[in-house]
C-alpha cells in the first residue's frame, strides 16, 4: 500500500501532488447494542489525475467511504483532504455518480444535467451550451428533451455521468455507475468513460466489486476487506493508455484478475 506522506514524513521527497488523502478514517453507524464498525482506519492517497478503483465484496463500506469523500456524511473520527483542505461538505470541484441513476423523471435530460447549476445557484443559461456539448461528447445528441423514462439504463447513467461533469469538477466521485448495466454496454460504457476521463482531465475515484472493470479502468486498484472495512491491498495496474477492449485479453490484465481474486477470498 502506498503509504500516506503524513505517516512518515521521509516518504515524500519532492512536492506532494496529493488530491485526495484519507488520514485515518473510521466510520461506525448506530449506538449501543446496535453500533458497528463501517471502516476502521483508512489511510490512502489519491494523486492529481489518477484513476483510482475502490473494490471490495458488498458491505465492505465502499459507498460510505465514497460519501465520506464527499462530504455527504462525516468521518466519525479521521479526516478527508481535497487539495490539502479538510472536506466536510460537498463542493463544487466534485462530481458525484450515484450506485443508482438518480434522475428526476419530471424534468428533461437536459433540465437533469443543468440540476447542479441551479442547486449552487448559478446561472443555468450559462451552462445550457456546455450541457448540450457533454451530451454530444456522451453519444445522446438530440436526447435533451426527452425525459428519463425514454432512455434506456445505459443512456440514463451517460446523462448521470453528464450531470456530474457539468460543474468541470476535478475530481469525479463514482459509485458503481454501470453495476446494472448488461455485460455488453458495461464493457462500452467502461471504454467511454476513460475517453471522457482522459478528456476532462479529473482525478476518479471508481467503486466497483467486478475485478475485471477495476483491471480495465485505473491506475491502481484498492482492494477493501470487510468487517470492518479498512485497505486490504493496493494494486498498482501498470497497463498502457489508452486501454482498449483488446486489454482484457493481456497476459497481464488477466494475471491482475487472478491476484486480486485471490487476494479477495484470501
Ligand atoms: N446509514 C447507515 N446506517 C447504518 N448502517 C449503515 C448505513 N450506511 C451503511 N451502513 C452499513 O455499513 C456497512 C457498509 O455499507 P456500504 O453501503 O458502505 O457498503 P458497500 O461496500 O457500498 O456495499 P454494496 O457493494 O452492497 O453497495 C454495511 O454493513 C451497512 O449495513
Ligand atoms: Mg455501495
Amino acid at each position: 500500500m502506498r503509504e500516506n506522506a503524513n505517516s512518515n514524513p521521509n516518504l515524500r521527497q519532492v512536492p506532494s501532488t496529493a488530491k485526495i488523502e484519507f488520514r485515518n478514517v473510521m466510520k461506525t453507524f448506530g449506538s449501543g447494542a446496535k453500533r458497528m464498525l463501517a471502516l476502521n482506519g483508512i489511510n490512502l492517497t489519491i494523486e492529481d489525475g489518477e484513476f483510482v478503483s475502490i473494490l471490495g465484496e458488498s458491505g465492505c463500506g465502499k459507498t460510505t467511504l465514497l460519501r465520506i469523500a464527499a462530504g455527504l456524511i462525516p468521518p466519525s473520527s479521521g479526516s478527508v483532504l481535497m487539495d490539502g483542505v479538510a472536506v466536510n461538505k460537498p463542493g463544487r470541484n466534485m462530481g458525484f455518480v450515484f450506485q443508482q441513476s438518480v434522475l428526476l423523471e419530471w424534468r428533461t435530460i437536459l433540465e437533469n444535467i443543468l440540476l447542479p447549476v441551479e442547486i449552487f445557484r448559478l446561472d443555468a443559461k450559462a451552462y445550457r451550451q456546455k450541457a448540450l456539448d457533454l451530451l454530444n461528447m456522451l453519444g445522446l445528441a438530440g436526447f435533451e428533451s426527452h425525459y428519463p423514462i425514454q432512455l434506456s439504463g445505459g443512456m440514463q447513467q451517460r446523462v448521470s455521468i453528464a450531470r456530474a461533469l457539468i460543474m468541470s469538477p476535478t475530481v469525479l466521485l463514482m459509485d458503481e455507475p454501470f453495476g446494472a448495466l448488461d455485460a455488453i454496454t458495461r464493457e462500452q460504457m467502461n471504454s467511454e468513460l476513460l475517453r471522457i476521463w482522459s478528456l476532462s482531465k479529473t482525478t476518479a475515484v471508481f467503486i466497483t466489486h467486478d475485478i475485471g472493470e477495476a483491471v480495465f479502468l485505473s491506475d491502481r486498484v484498492v482492494l477493501l476487506g470487510s468487517r470492518p472495512g479498512r485497505v486490504k491491498e493496493v494494486f498498482d495496474i501498470p497497463l498502457p493508455r489508452p486501454r482498449t477492449p483488446e486489454h482484457r485479453y493481456d497476459a497481464r490484465f488477466i494475471r491482475l484478475c487472478r491476484d486480486m481474486k485471490h487476494a479477495m477470498t484470501a
